[in-house]
């Protein structure tokens, strides 16, 4: 792990650092407290100097939103298509996830914030980062508030209709909030054949995130689920869900990988829906850098499918909307992988940023068709 630096009380002190999105240790840190104005914190920062804050827990969250408000304000309007919208718009991000990245605040050996009127965030910090390092941890105030927030999310859970119950999602872990697709998985026929014989009682799900779909799959009657992902708190998690879900015994997580051993009478894949670069491991549930968990899916499929078997791909056509992928491309790879499409069940996600009009993206989210894509070989 790097290291930090800084001079305090004419000491120079170090801690570890941390960066969920593998940002560097900045060079330069300076201290700051509740003194520190909004527009000197956005310049320095800016600029490419760490503010190290010592002030009050809340003043920190306040200086963020005014340095947040101060960057927005410049961000350029984007003017061109769908595309250079969508790469305005992620360099935009790209930019204020830097600039606001560099407020940083320093964890105790035991993940403890030593600031006034902070929370309590060891147990916060003990699940997103594992055990503490036994010695201070400087990590943004950005990061450390996503860690805080999953923490919530993951006590409380997200309710699906399709499973009856609550689903608790851990940090970094997609979060199944769009329930449109989960319905879907939970709704559409299953193929004739796939609840029949040896094999044909099992399905997989690639890229389980947090057992979601398993979860769904094991209660659509499959003896044998067997899920698997690259991520290992994602492993993890959907350990967590099916067994809470009552499912255990029928669902094996398996990884990390995309595909397990052998075939099955289903494979679901809902894999991220943009082909584009993730900045952070939180966006790896949404970015899939040039489709390579798609095109994985596809290639591999035919050679897991039973004899009758279906694969369903699950993808909104947000892509195509961005202009970074045409129908046409996406029905070419699928031909390419030796599939053919039996079927295809559309439906309107249902998310409230479909209609936030001031979204850069609001005419893609607002034309967005989720699909499920009956895919078996050809
Ligand atoms: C869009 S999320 C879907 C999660 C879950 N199936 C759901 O529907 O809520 C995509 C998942 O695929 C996983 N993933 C990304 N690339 C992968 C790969 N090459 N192999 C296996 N899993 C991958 C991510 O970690 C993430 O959990």
């Amino acid at each position: 792990m790097s290291t930090i630096h800084w001079t305090e009380a004419r000491t120079t002190r170090s801690a570890l650092w941390r960066s969920e999105s593998a940002t560097p240790p900045p060079a330069r840190v300076v201290v700051a407290d509740d003194r520190v104005k909004a527009a000197t914190a956005h310049r320095l920062a800016r600029e490419g100097t760490a503010l190290l804050w010592r002030g009050d827990f809340h003043n920190a969250r306040q200086l963020l939103h005014a340095m947040r408000r101060r960057i927005d304000r410049t961000a350029p309007r984007p003017a061109g298509g769908p595309a250079e919208t969508f790469r305005l718009h992620r360099r935009a991000r790209g930019h204020r996830a830097r600039v606001l990245g560099r407020l940083l605040v320093l964890l105790e050996a035991d993940y403890s914030l030593a600031l006034r009127r902070a929370p309590d965030v060891r147990r916060a910090c003990a699940e997103a980062y594992g055990p503490p390092p036994r010695e201070p941890l400087a990590v943004s105030l950005t990061e450390l508030l996503g860690v805080i927030g999953a923490r919530q999310w993951r006590e409380k859970g997200v309710d699906v209709p399709a499973l009856g119950a609550r689903v608790h999602p851990h940090y970094g872990v997609f979060s199944p909030v769009r329930g449109e697709y989960v319905d879907l998985v939970a709704q559409a026929p299953l193929p004739p054949r796939a609840g029949h014989g040896a094999g044909r009682r099992t399905a997989f799900d690639l890229g389980t995130g947090t057992g979601v779909l398993a979860a769904v799959l094991a209660r659509r009657g499959f003896e044998r689920v067997v899920a698997t992902d690259i991520s290992p708190r994602a492993l993890c998690c959907a350990r967590e869900n099916v067994r809470r879900l009552g499912v255990a015994g029928r669902v094996e997580v398996a990884g990390p990988a995309l595909f397990p051993e052998g075939r099955a009478g289903l494979v679901v894949c809902n894999p991220p829906w943009i082909p584009a670069r993730p900045t952070s491991a939180v966006e790896r549930g949404v970015y899939d850098p040039g489709s390579g968990m798609l095109t994985g899916f596809l290639n591999g499929l035919a050679a897991h499918l039973q004899p009758g078997a279906e694969g369903w791909l699950i993808l909104s056509d947000i892509a195509e909307h961005l202009g970074l992928r045409t129908r046409r491309e996406l029905l070419a790879m699928i031909e390419a992988a030796g599939l053919r499409v039996r079927g295809r069940i559309d439906t309107r996600p249902r998310h409230p940023r479909a209609g936030d009009t001031a979204d850069p993206l609001h005419a893609a989210r607002a034309a967005e068709v989720t699909s499920l894509w009956r895919l078996a070989t050809a």
